[in-house]
């Protein structure tokens, strides 16, 4: 699992070593005069060497987007850091280099070595997966406490999408919503469903959708991701959760529920039917798509709407966002013929 500590540490190592290759740079000399040594024949050398630590700064700052991700450039990070301060003591044990540089060694190298190592074992770690299989049947997960019975039963049913529900009410008042259950339903007609949970309170998406007939779905992207989440706490009814949560409603086309600006992939849809499910006093809302809104270059010609490009996300459980990354897409199943990657 990725913690924050490891972002923090190559946020820090990336500027680190881009003042320290900027310093190599633009003083060349200043190392060794500190250090007592004689000055190189080809500063430039050392320039050259500012520059990778500078260059390779940047990778740090790209891995502390993901560091679990990006887990190549930590590898290499750490290498150069064990290498370097081998060939340090190489040439103390020879006796060809002052030891007073050995201060570059500790800050440069040294430090590093926990952190970068943990970060990698993090990856080691979650390569593969147990081959213990656990069964936990319903007499059992029934009696886990509340919370952690939820947990366990919502992220069973894998990866779902992310979207942010836009609705208004007869006086105009806008509401926003992340939910994760919306599934394709049919398209012809082009068919969306989603559930309701129950709620012995008032519950505004719904509510809104019943009085004004229409809402709107919106991917949720990176970008928007921590406003996306917040719009599941339970604001009052006369809170707008686009202002509560800084997201921007936007009006289009005269459609009368509010779209999320911020969203890249979205839809106007007009409420087909609500269904209720008698087994757990859900909501079953189907829609229809009226309009889609995306960008121009996540649609190929084909047909096929690019979400990844789009940088639409998924989430498992009510609290675990991912982003989606692509395999590749395979032709339409024959019963004579396997699958072509297209
Ligand atoms: C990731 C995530 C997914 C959610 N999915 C749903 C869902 O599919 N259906 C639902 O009713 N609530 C879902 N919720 C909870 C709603 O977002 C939350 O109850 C919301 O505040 C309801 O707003 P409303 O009362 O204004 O309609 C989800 C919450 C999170 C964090």
């Amino acid at each position: 699992m990725v913690k924050i500590w490891m972002k923090k540490t190559l946020l820090i190592a990336g500027i680190y070593n881009i003042l320290w290759g900027a310093w190599a740079v633009l003083f060349p000399n200043m190392a060794f005069e500190l250090a007592g040594a004689e000055l190189p024949n080809y500063p430039q050398i050392w320039q050259c060497v500012g520059m990778i630590v500078g260059v390779y700064g940047l990778g740090y700052l790209i891995a502390a987007k993901s560091p679990l991700k990006h887990w190549p450039i930590v590898m290499v990070g750490l290498l150069g850091k064990i290498f370097g301060p081998i060939g340090f003591a190489w040439s103390i044990y020879q006796g060809t280099f002052p030891i007073k540089f050995g201060w570059n060694i500790l800050f440069n190298d040294l430090i590093w070595w926990i952190p970068f190592t943990f970060i990698l074992k993090a990856v080691w770690d979650r390569r593969g997966h147990s081959q213990i299989t656990k069964g936990i049947d319903e007499s059992e997960f029934s009696h886990f406490p509340d919370r952690k019975r939820a947990t366990f039963i919502n992220g069973l049913s894998g990866y779902k999408s992310s979207n942010l529900i836009g609705t208004i009410d007869g006086n105009g008042h806008t509401n926003l919503s992340i939910i994760s259950s919306l599934f394709h339903l049919g398209a012809s007609p082009a068919l969306v469903g989603f559930i309701i949970r129950p709620s012995s309170a008032r519950r505004d998406t719904l509510e809104n959708i019943l009085e004004t007939k229409c809402f709107t779905i919106n991917h949720v992207n990176k970008d928007i991701l921590e406003q996306a989440h917040q719009t599941s706490a339970r604001y009052p009814q006369e809170v707008s959760e686009f202002d509560a949560c800084d997201l921007t409603a936007e009006y289009l086309d005269q459609f009368k529920a509010p779209f999320v600006a911020e969203s890249r992939i979205k839809m106007a849809v007009e409420l087909v039917r609500e269904e209720k499910i008698i087994e757990n006093n859900t909501h079953f809302i189907i829609g229809r798509i009226k309009k889609v809104y995306l960008p121009e270059d996540c649609l190929d010609d084909d047909g096929h709407v690019d979400i990844n490009r789009a940088g639409s996300l998924c989430v498992s459980g009510l609290d675990t966002y991912l982003e989606g990354e692509l395999i590749g897409r395979l032709s339409y199943a024959k019963t004579d013929r396997k699958p072509q990657w297209i």
